[in-house]
């Protein structure tokens, strides 16, 4: 892996950096009042690049028996998840992770539910070599795809497709999956009248009994850290504690973004729970009751009329221009 991370990630190009104001075709849209994600000076966003990334997106080839794209698992209908809890890979291989959902990927600062992954860059080496994903070799997709790129590739970073290649331009379309205009956000710019229901949902889920926000924070609905949310009482999954060897940290995953969680069932590292009253009875519980789940994890009671409103809050999140956005289909 490291020789491997080398190759993608030591090479001397130099690339002119492509100001927010230069995109052009409305390729990469910032949501209003957001700043715009950071590109990697070697990375910067140019059309072609975000081109060629789509192309290599939904490109079974770059599997090993040419059966998965990136898309499989990650759908644009579905936020870019999937919804089986585990989607089998090359070959039908099983992983035991869900899918995770790439909206707003750019402002993540580490991938995987360990969050041992800092760049999407990096993180491309993960499925395309992972058994249970793609089961290939980086070197020999690329040596493959080569010659059916080589004018895109050429275009965009000035030379033939090779992991340098492979793994920028795939990290550019993914910074581009920006969803920020779902009905809460409309809501919030004062363009929208929101429900009673959805202004009282967002209200508990703030509330001090509850305090999902403590994690789950607006307006990415992630505090981008990693906790204990109780699922179990002894993990099957070790989570991060597989990364940092530190005990406290078994069962403890990267919080995930609560946002199109309406597209993004099943939900969890695993796809344990099917729906969204999975979910809540879940957390009402107080949890599971592990050693190190998060003390701050209590049970509570929601009348039905509660779990509605917030059920109600938690589906204004869906921004389903963004799912049916054209500029994710093929
Ligand atoms: C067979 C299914 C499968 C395929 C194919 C697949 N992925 Fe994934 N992807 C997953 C799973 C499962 C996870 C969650 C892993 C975890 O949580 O640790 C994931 C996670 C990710 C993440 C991290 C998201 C986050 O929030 O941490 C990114 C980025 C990603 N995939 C991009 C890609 C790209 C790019 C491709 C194609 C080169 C691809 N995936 C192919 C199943 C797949
Ligand atoms: C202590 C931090 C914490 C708090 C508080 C918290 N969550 Fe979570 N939540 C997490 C973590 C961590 C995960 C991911 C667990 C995993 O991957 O298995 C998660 C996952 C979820 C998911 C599934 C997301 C997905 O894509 O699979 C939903 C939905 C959710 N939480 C809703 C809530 C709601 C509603 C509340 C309040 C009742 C809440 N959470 C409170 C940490 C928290």
């Amino acid at each position: 892996m490291a020789a491997l991370l080398c190759t993608v990630g030591c090479n001397p190009t130099v690339i002119e950096p492509t100001r927010p104001d230069q995109y052009t075709d409305g390729l990469i849209q910032i949501p209003e009042g957001w700043d715009a994600p950071e590109f990697p000076e070697d990375n910067a966003f140019t059309d072609v690049r975000w081109a060629l990334g789509k192309d290599l997106f939904f490109d079974a080839r770059l599997s090993v028996d040419g059966s998965v794209s990136c898309a499989t698992c990650h759908l644009p209908s579905k936020a870019f998840s999937a919804p089986e809890p585990v989607t089998p890979g090359a070959l039908g291989a099983l992983g035991t992770r869900n899918a995770a959902t790439l909206t707003n990927a750019a402002y993540q600062p580490h991938f995987m539910s360990e969050g041992g992954v800092p760049t999407l860059e990096m993180q491309v080496l993960v499925p395309l070599q992972e058994p249970s994903e793609m089961g290939h070799n980086i070197v020999t997709a690329c040596e493959e795809l080569a010659p059916d790129y080589a004018v895109q590739s050429q275009a965009a970073y000035g030379r033939d497709l090779d992991p340098f290649v492979l793994t920028r331009a795939l990290a550019t379309f993914q910074r581009s999956l920006l969803s920020g205009s779902s009905p809460w956000d409309r809501w919030q710019q004062g363009e929208l009248a929101i429900s009673e229901a959805v202004q009282h949902g967002a209200e508990l889920f703030g509330s001090e009994g509850l305090a999902c926000d403590r994690c789950h924070t607006p307006p990415l609905f992630t505090d981008h850290g990693f906790a204990n949310n109780g699922l179990d009482a002894v993990s099957t999954d070790p989570g991060r504690w597989v990364l940092t060897g530190d005990p406290a940290d078994s069962g403890a995953f990267k919080v995930p973004t609560l946002r199109n969680i309406g597209f993004t069932a099943p939900y969890m590292h695993d796809g344990r729970f099917q729906d969204l009253d999975e979910v809540l009875e879940h957390y009402a519980s107080g949890g599971a009751g592990h050693a190190h789940q998060d003390s701050g994890l209590v049970p509570f009671v929601l009348t039905s009329e509660e779990k509605s409103d917030l059920m109600a809050f938690l589906h204004a999140l869906n921004d389903t221009a963004f799912v049916n956005d054209a500029r994710w289909y093929p």
